[in-house]
């Protein structure tokens, strides 16, 4: 049993870990721990002095030891007597805004919780159960159930939380994070994604300190700037030893992660919707669903805890029937043409990819609408045949006829001012009253809490859909929101609406692709803005960023890498001089760094030469041969490129038997030995062979000792070594 409830402690146990919840004789909820399995309850570790300075609940009496202000609390809240960061906060019908959550009773279930509305982790009832306990306001009457999702074979937990008013009056949630998670002390480290765009996920560890560290997207997005995802880990935890606890939240709008180093030197973390941008009412008998968290905790190091977030990700969250296939190898011609293309020119670029062995031709952003620069066009979804003469039909067809698969760029959620859409539609626009509207590449964004737009939205893409042999959508979407108003909810609900949006914006993503399960959704947020568990719910891959450079993407894909599988990456091969650095790099080092995703180009093929060709046949069949050791093998980091000279990684298949190393040595240097790569993930028994050599090495060998690489002749200079083991004769 995964789950148990024994003597007031709750125990969730998976193959490796226990997560522990204890409850007291006032039926207050505590946390007491998340780490390695024990089989012991783990309250001796709480152990409190006199605290009457942090204040005493009411019913404690004399008992100066007890103050919310220091437990350690499951699910915290404001205005109880606990002065740290609350995950849920209300503003009661009478202006209060105490919330005081008392234990009623729980329940264990076989399999996984849903979520209304929601994305969120599926399961059967094999492989997870879920506890939900019941928690009460006794004065407001609002009901709040903490769902644990319990998998205990892919050692994660999945959190969320359900509000429900059962009182007579309104109450407004002003805060309702779908996690909190306490630690009993500080010395740990915490890591986070920053970024911007061109330049998303890069990865940031620092010690913790005390009072309050904090990453959040306040753009209605979960943005280019900070990843919805955060690592807490042990002072000394390494790639390969050491405890960290993981936690990704599964949301495409703006979120909010706090974690607070206490007076008594614990931690608090908090993880949720972005409170700022949010509150909501709940009217007598409404409900409200958080979004999920996804944590799983490692203690052996950050490479085991990824490898946890891959496997539940590409198990328990992609979906459709790409979740697991191989992908199709891609020709994109955003970089190649831009706005600039007519048929001929889609067709030459289609023409080159088929007789070089890609699959699929995408067609990105310019193709509909008045749409020849981005000024203009965006909400007008049909053909633009001042370029497309024949039309899209007749595209696709001669795209089919080369052997190829036919895909098309959305950005669904945009409107330009330019365009029939808003000249009809002025007020499906956000925008405030009375004031003029942020622009963001000269567009405005879609009011998608709106049904009348979602349904013209679902009604234009899907006629699309189903005319045309369209097999790839590329669901784009280039700005982050503000002007949040909403022609259409009333004022004490426009709060609602960064909220609405997303939940609007899921249930056209479910519609679409639950009514198109073949094609092949890819997101994508002016590259990487909007790379979250909650996207990868409805699209099995993210366009990782519009910093294609070789260079610069060995450390995108590095942040990336901490939580999402590399089959949820999208990854091309462009041109060069790089068009956002400016860099040059070789044609096989942008191959090996793109090799690392879900495989594709963008570039004008047409312009390569006969050499160059020929290395692109050689790319895309080694891909095609690579690719499910890539996306089901267990990856690892092999290097830190922001302190080492290279980026490194290998892909180990689940039985040992095959590994691929890859990697970019940034700087070539003379006169040195050749450098050393620990390997990680083989057998220590075995033995392999590098392919292409006749020496014979253990795998304790491999990983003790390293393989060595070969030298670089020159900067970002790419090596890849392909190893299997040696049958016994
Ligand atoms: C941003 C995307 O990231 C690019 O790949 C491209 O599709 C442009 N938008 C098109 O406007």
């Amino acid at each position: 049993m995964a789950i148990r409830f024994e003597g007031n402690i709750f125990h969730l146990t998976t193959d490796h870990t226990l997560y522990q919840m204890g409850l007291d004789a006032f039926g207050v909820l505590y946390h007491l721990w998340y780490g390695e399995k024990t089989e012991c309850s783990m309250c001796y570790l709480y152990h409190y002095p006199d605290v009457g300075f942090s204040g005493n609940p009411y019913e404690a009496g004399k008992l100066r030891t007890y103050s919310m202000d220091t437990l350690p609390l499951e699910y915290a809240t404001e205005g109880n007597g606990d002065y740290r960061i609350p995950a849920a906060a209300v503003v009661n019908s009478d202006g209060s805004c105490a919330l005081d959550l008392r234990y009623e009773s729980y329940e264990i279930r076989e399999g996984k919780y849903e979520i209304p509305g929601l994305p969120a982790v599926y399961a059967d009832e094999a492989q997870a159960q879920t506890l939900e306990i019941h928690m009460r306001d006794a004065v407001s009457g609002l009901a709040v159930t903490l769902k644990y999702g319990v998998l205990e074979a892919d050692d994660v937990i999945t959190r969320s939380v359900v509000f429900e008013n059962r009182g007579e009056q309104p109450i407004r949630l002003t805060r309702a994070h779908s996690m909190c998670l306490a630690l009993p002390d500080g010395a740990w480290d915490w890591m986070h994604f920053h970024g911007r765009h061109t330049m998303e996920r890069q990865m940031e560890r620092r010690e913790l300190f005390h009072g309050i560290q904090q990453i959040g997207s306040t753009r209605g997005t979960s943005s280019h700037q900070q990843n919805p995802a955060v690592i807490l880990c042990e002072r000394d935890c390494t790639e390969t030893s050491g405890c960290c606890i993981g936690a990704a939240l599964m949301y495409s709008g703006g979120f909010q992660a706090q974690i607070e180093v206490d007076q008594m030197e614990q931690v608090r973390m908090v993880l949720g919707i972005d409170p700022e941008t949010f509150s909501w009412t709940l009217a007598q008998g409404e409900c409200f669903y958080t979004p999920e968290v996804i944590l799983s905790c490692s203690t052996q190091g950050l490479t085991k805890l990824s490898q946890q977030f891959h496997s539940v990700i590409r198990n328990h969250v992609c979906r459709g029937s790409y979740q697991l296939s191989a992908r199709p190898v891609l020709i994109n011609n955003w970089e190649a043409t831009y706005f600039d293309f007519d048929e001929e020119k889609i067709l030459s670029i289609a023409k080159q990819a088929s007789e070089l062995g890609i699959d699929l031709m995408v067609l990105d952003d310019g193709w509909f609408g008045k749409r020849d620069n981005d000024c203009s066009g965006l909400g007008d979804w049909t053909v633009n045949e001042q370029k497309l003469k024949g039309g899209l039909g007749a595209l696709i067809e001669k795209v089919n006829a080369l052997g190829m698969r036919f895909g098309l760029w959305f950005e669904p959620e945009m409107v330009s001012e330019d365009s029939d859409l808003y000249r009809a539609h002025p007020d499906w626009a956000l925008r405030i009253p009375g004031r003029n509207p942020v622009r963001s590449r000269y567009q405005l964004v879609l009011d998608l809490s709106r049904e009348d737009v979602r349904a013209y939205l679902y009604e234009s893409i899907s006629r699309l859909l189903r005319e045309n042999h369209i097999e790839y959508v590329k669901w784009d979407m280039n700005r982050s929101i503000c002007d949040w108003y909403s022609a259409f909810l009333p004022t004490e609900r426009q709060s609602e609406l960064p909220h609405r949006y997303i939940l609007g914006l899921y249930e056209l993503l479910e519609r679409l692709t639950t009514e198109f399960p073949d094609v092949l959704f890819e997101g994508c947020s002016g590259g990487g803005g909007r790379f979250d568990a909650g996207m990868l719910y409805y699209c099995p891959q993210i366009w990782c960023s519009d910093d294609t450079d070789a260079h610069e993407r060995t450390f995108i894909q590095y942040g990336t890498s901490f939580f999402y599988p590399v089959s949820t990456v999208g990854s091309h091969v462009s041109a060069v001089p790089n068009h956002q650095t400016g860099r040059i790099t070789s044609l096989e080092t942008r191959g090996t760094v793109a090799m690392a995703g879900s495989f594709g180009y963008e570039l004008d093929l047409n312009l390569l030469s006969e050499e160059e060709k020929h290395t692109v046949s050689e790319q895309v069949k080694h891909y095609r041969q690579m690719q499910m050791l890539i996306h089901d093998g267990r990856y690892f980091r092999l290097s830190d490129p922001c302190k080492d000279e290279m980026a490194a990684w290998s892909f180990v298949s689940e039985d040992q038997s095959q590994v691929l190393v890859q990697g970019v040595i940034y700087r070539a240097c003379p006169n040195t030995l050749r450098c050393r790569l620990r390997l990680r993930g083989l057998n220590a028994q075995a033995h392999y062979r590098i392919a292409g050599e006749k020496q014979v090495y253990s795998g304790s060998a491999l990983m003790a000792g390293g393989i060595l690489l070969p030298r670089a002749a020159g900067d970002d200079v790419s090596f890849e070594l392909y190893l299997e083991l040696v049958k016994k004769a």
